[in-house]
């Protein structure tokens, strides 16, 4: 059976958007006693997690559009004016995601996250240095590789009821701890599932394009 490209597009789009919405809507309302993640008092931790999901959110709508073949190919024009605000998207939001790894308290997360943002960074810088040379081949590649990262918020997310399964599957059958703290295991380990899951889709998809690539006469 034959995939529809433009099918899947948009069932990317709307489990992307139907995922992230709703922990983003508690921090729209700009009211600190709504966040979702403890906030250490008297700090500037609010306004910066607010500001870094923000410009998260833009990269990851202005990124899903890069991908649009209509946009890219019939209009470049648009194509690179979505892309720059791609690029400052995810320089604002990753820079921003650096300062927030400071109030995460917890050492497996904050790795995650901070292997998760270094990586978001120069992948998004190596996609902006290949197109400004003009190597269009690499450029899509690495931007592939960032889209990929942006993504990770999603697929951690997801992941998190297949997380409590095994979890519950590999202690015989129970939650040891009760439901709060096992949430807190699998909420301190699904980034780095998300990170590496989401490399191998992305790394098997750029290895399935360029097979095809070498296969045309
Ligand atoms: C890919 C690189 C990203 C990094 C490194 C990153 C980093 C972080 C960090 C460190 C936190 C604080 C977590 C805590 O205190 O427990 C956070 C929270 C958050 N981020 Fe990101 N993030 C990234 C991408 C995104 C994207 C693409 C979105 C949305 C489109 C997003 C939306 C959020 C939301 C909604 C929260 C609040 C957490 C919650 O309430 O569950 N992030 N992020």
């Amino acid at each position: 059976m034959k995939k529809n490209p433009k099918k899947s597009w948009w069932i990317l789009v709307i489990v992307s958007v139907g995922v992230m919405v709703p922990f983003m809507i508690p921090y729209f309302t700009l009211d600190s006693d709504k966040s979702r993640v403890p906030l250490a008092p008297a700090t500037h931790e609010y306004p910066i997690l607010v500001s870094h999901i923000v410009f998260a959110f833009i990269a990851l709508i202005t990124g899903l559009l890069q991908f649009v073949e209509r946009i890219r190919i019939t209009n470049p024009k648009i194509h690179r004016i979505i892309g720059k605000i791609y690029v400052s998207s995810v320089f604002i939001s990753g820079l921003l995601a650096l300062a927030v790894i400071f109030y995460v308290e917890n050492f497996t997360k904050s790795m995650a996250f901070l292997t998760l943002a270094i990586l978001w960074l120069f992948t998004c810088w190596k996609g902006y240095r290949k197109a400004v040379k003009r190597h269009f081949n690499e450029h899509r590649v690495w931007m592939l590789r960032s889209v990929g990262l942006t993504l990770v918020a999603v697929s951690a997310r997801l992941l998190v009821p297949v997380l409590l399964l095994l979890y519950y599957i590999l202690n015989d059958f129970s939650l040891p701890g009760g439901r709060d703290q096992v949430f807190e295991v699998i909420l301190n380990v699904n980034i780095w599932v998300g990170l590496v899951l989401n490399f191998i889709i992305v790394e098997w998809v750029i290895l399935k394009k360029s097979k095809g690539k070498n296969k045309k006469p």
